[in-house]
């Protein structure tokens, strides 16, 4: 039995815990909690359980969960494949707790994905550049391209520049990008394993671990398919 005076360091410990915890969740709601009360002009793109396909029905873009979780995520999927196979997702790392309350808007410059419940309007993901006016068109394209489209039918916005975990016919990896896959079948935040074009040549694929280790590289691009090809 461990006695008394131990007692002191146990709880001061979990004191600090305590303080920990509370400090990273204020620190997470003043980083990531948005009130969008105030904006005046935001469109609603999709909410709840609406949904946006491509032209010909290949994808599908809306809310989906996995193991059937209160956990919500914006994605990208093939609308036929019976199995269902994500190709994108914005909110990785912040799930959304209900589907109802859910929604893709236009919001300050920003594609913005919410969490409506009670009236709070917290922002869980937000495109990076404030670029993208109200009146902007929003499109799924047949190839999976979520594509922004200003007035004048200029792309100020696709998800192919902000690939997840999957590279599709038409997508270009250029320098920074990187493909990241799921963290398990069911957790669709960053995993250890991800793709990358290798700096500071950018000549070749590299795989990496737990974001810096590089366990394999293509080699360097000759220009040539394969010396068997050749006459
Ligand atoms: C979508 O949600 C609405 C209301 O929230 C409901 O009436 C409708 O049945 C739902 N549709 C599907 C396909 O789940
Ligand atoms: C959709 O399918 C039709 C008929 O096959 C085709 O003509 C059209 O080009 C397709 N649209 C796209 C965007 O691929
Ligand atoms: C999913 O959850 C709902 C509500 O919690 C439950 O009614 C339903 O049976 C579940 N479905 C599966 C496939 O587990
Ligand atoms: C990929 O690169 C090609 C060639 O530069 C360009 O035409 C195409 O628009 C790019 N695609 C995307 C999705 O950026």
């Amino acid at each position: 039995m461990a006695s008394s005076s131990y007692i002191a360091p146990q709880i001061s410990y979990s004191f600090i815990n305590l303080l920990l915890i509370l400090t990273s969740l204020q620190l997470l709601s003043s980083t990531q909690s948005k009130s969008c009360l105030t904006t005046s002009s935001s469109k609603v793109i999709i909410s709840g359980n609406s949904t946006i396909f491509s032209e010909n029905r290949t994808f599908v873009l809306g809310f989906f969960n996995t193991n059937n979780e209160s956990k919500w995520y914006l994605g990208i999927w093939y609308a036929s494949i019976p199995t269902p196979t994500y190709v994108w997702v914005a909110n990785r790392e912040t799930p959304l707790i209900s589907l109802e309350s859910s929604s893709l808007e236009i919001d300050a410059g920003k594609l913005t994905v919410k969490d409506n419940r009670d009236s709070r309007c917290d922002v869980v993901w937000e495109s990076a550049d404030p670029n993208i006016d109200s009146e902007g068109d929003v499109k799924l394209l047949e190839d999976g391209d979520l594509v922004v489209v200003d007035a004048r039918g200029v792309t100020v916005w696709r998800s192919f520049d902000f690939p997840a975990d999957t590279f599709l016919p038409g997508m270009n990896l250029t320098v920074g990008q990187m493909l990241t896959c799921w963290k398990s079948s069911n957790d669709p935040a960053p995993g250890k394993y991800s793709l990358r074009l290798r700096p500071p040549d950018y000549g070749e694929v590299e795989l990496l671990y737990g974001g810096d280790r590089t366990y394999w590289t293509s080699g360097k691009w000759t220009g040539n398919i394969s010396p068997v090809y050749r006459r």
